[in-house]
């Protein structure tokens, strides 16, 4: 019995992953397809969009506010575009789920709006800390207020105006920086936001789809008010953070040997291929080519014997996503691996270092948890029970474990894989992992 009373995942140890695996696509730009196009004046057209939660979490806040989106295929929408004062005061809270990045970048949207909004998520998304984006966007001079924790959820009041402003986030999070450039769309003057390293930049890249000029450079993007979005075609790669689970999965076993086409590959998230790579991974990129303003290429894996590394801080914001498959790639490697600087793994959908630490050491990995990392000791892995804590990617994470383990693996609430990765063991198992999914009761 699954005292979760949620889907558990039943992995069988060992086996290898090959041929082509066509992974969902891309989460980020999902929803920044839905949010734009809603905010364009026109019609557009999205191919590849991700139905996970997540994102049909931010579609329905848009058409709860009056836009009309139209599921022309389970990956295609056409969305009608209202103009950037088009939205209409919805008539509940918007329930963003499980999502972050719906949750912070719309903070930035609503509070621009000339109607109250109230943002809520479930248990998950209202621990997690919104001062980040809440107390930049106050100093614009929108009203918004939290719990005295300064979590969601978050009403929004009507601000009599906004104003541009130049912002150094203390954090490295495209979610900050995106919630203060899409306020800055409805702010007076100009909106500049810098940060210590680059986070993806899926939305400048977007923006200037939909025709809206954007200075930006790695670490500082700006904008000014009051433009307008033009309505364009997006097609979306697949996500190179669920594409992670299959590569990392084929790296671990040598003889393996796997193509995962369309996977959006840019620079500000490949860090895992540079991590994997350093570790002696084969990773190849074939047919670079580009969909709309971001770049694709079709991955080659073949699995080979990986050693542990230092992995270099430089390449921690561009991975944040993909740290839990990296653990299991360093607990299957020879040697140490040290991850430092990457504190922002503790205020992810669950504290990713603690999860991942408490899973490897119930497997037998020496794996140790330290404030903004993790050292982790390479060796043979075991089985049992572990808890994802509803955390998609601890689920995942530790699913392909089991193609290195010695007993099976069953994973405690998996639910949360549909956020980002609807179709995750189905798809899975085609390519080799011995994997069921457990319904509860
Ligand atoms: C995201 C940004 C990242 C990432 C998240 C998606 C985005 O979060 O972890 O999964 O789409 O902007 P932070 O901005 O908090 O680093």
């Amino acid at each position: 019995m699954n005292p979760h009373n949620s889907l558990s995942y039943r992995v069988q140890p060992g086996g290898s992953l090959s041929g082509s695996v066509r992974v969902p696509g891309d989460k980020s730009i999902s929803h920044r397809a839905v949010m734009l196009a809603s905010l364009a004046e026109g019609v557009s057209e999205v191919r590849g969009f991700l139905t996970g939660e997540d994102c049909l979490c931010t579609m329905k806040a848009f058409r709860a506010m009056g836009v009309r989106i139209e599921q022309l295929q389970d990956a295609q929408l056409r969305i009608h575009g209202v103009g950037l004062r088009g939205l209409h005061g919805p008539a509940d809270a918007l329930d963003l789920g499980n999502s972050g990045t719906s949750m912070r970048l719309m903070a930035g949207l609503m509070a621009g709006q000339r109607f109250a909004t109230t943002l809520t998520g479930d248990a998950s998304l209202s621990r997690r800390p919104m001062r980040r984006i809440v107390e930049p966007l106050r100093l614009m001079g929108a009203r918004i207020d939290t719990t005295p924790a300064g979590t969601a959820p978050l009403r929004i009041a009507p601000a009599d105006r906004l104003q541009g402003i130049a912002f150094a986030s203390k954090v490295a999070s495209a979610q900050v920086k995106s919630g203060i450039l899409l306020a800055g769309l409805y702010a007076e003057g100009r909106t500049e936001v810098t940060e210590p390293d680059a986070s993806r930049d899926h939305t400048e890249r977007m923006l200037r789809t939909f025709g809206v000029t954007v200075e930006a450079e790695p670490g500082r993007a700006a904008l000014s008010g009051g433009q307008t979005l033009r309505a364009g075609d997006i097609k979306v790669p697949a996500d190179i953070s669920s594409a992670t689970f299959f590569m990392v999965g084929a790296a671990i076993v040598p003889g393996s040997d796997l193509l995962l086409p369309d996977v959006g590959i840019n620079p500000t998230r490949t860090g895992v291929i540079e991590i994997l790579r350093r570790m002696g991974a084969d990773i190849e990129l074939l047919r670079p080519r580009s969909f709309g303003g971001e770049p694709v290429a079709d991955l080659r894996v073949r699995g080979r014997r990986l050693r542990g590394i230092e992995v270099d801080r430089a390449l921690v914001t561009a991975a944040i996503d993909e740290f839990p498959a990296i653990f299991i790639a360093a607990a299957c490697a020879d040697g140490h691996t040290l991850v430092t600087g990457a504190e922002e793994l503790r205020v992810k959908e669950s504290d990713r270092i603690q999860a991942m630490c408490d899973g490897l050491q119930r497997l037998g990995v020496a794996a140790a948890a330290e404030p903004d990392g993790a050292r982790i000791c390479g060796g043979r892995l075991g089985g049992g029970v572990v808890d994802s804590l509803g955390d998609h990617r601890i689920a995942m994470s530790f699913a392909i474990a089991a193609l290195r383990a010695e007993q099976p693996l069953t994973i405690l609430d998996c639910e949360n894989v549909n956020t980002s990765f609807p179709g995750f063991a189905e798809l899975a198992a085609g390519a080799g992992l011995r994997i069921s999914a457990l319904k509860p009761g």
